[in-house]
């Protein structure tokens, strides 16, 4: 890490955590999947309450869902956790892998 002149002292840049052990040709930002969704619809006995959803989420990482009330975020987070197993009208198409088991 180079030194730093700044108002006449000398200052070291903290290594970043993330990177002080990395091995030699791993890339920098190294993203672990946790969840795998592939083009998942999930319906309510015939009503479709969420329509064709892909993503990957990864460790580590922060993300957001966002959309008006009743698009179906709950109802996509609750396939997630399996709680939806728990209502008897619901069901999906599609893929969810976590840590790569469906
Ligand atoms: N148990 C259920 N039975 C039937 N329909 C449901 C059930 N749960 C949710 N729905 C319907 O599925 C759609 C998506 O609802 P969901 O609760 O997932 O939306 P949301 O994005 O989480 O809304 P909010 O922002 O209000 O929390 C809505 O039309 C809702 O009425
Ligand atoms: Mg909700």
């Amino acid at each position: 890490m180079e030194q730093q002149e700044r108002d006449g002292v000398a200052t070291r840049l903290p290594e970043p955590a993330a990177l002080a052990d990395k091995p030699a040709g791993v890339p920098s930002k190294h993203l672990v999947p946790v969840f795998d969704v592939q083009n998942v619809s999930i319906f309510y006995g015939s009503f479709r309450a969420v329509t064709d959803v892909s993503l990957t989420i990864y460790e580590n990482e922060i993300t957001a869902f966002i959309g008006s009330s009743g698009s179906g975020k709950s109802t996509v987070l609750r396939a997630f956790n399996r709680m939806n197993d728990l209502v008897p009208s619901a069901h999906m198409d599609g893929v969810i892998d976590y840590r790569g088991e469906s």
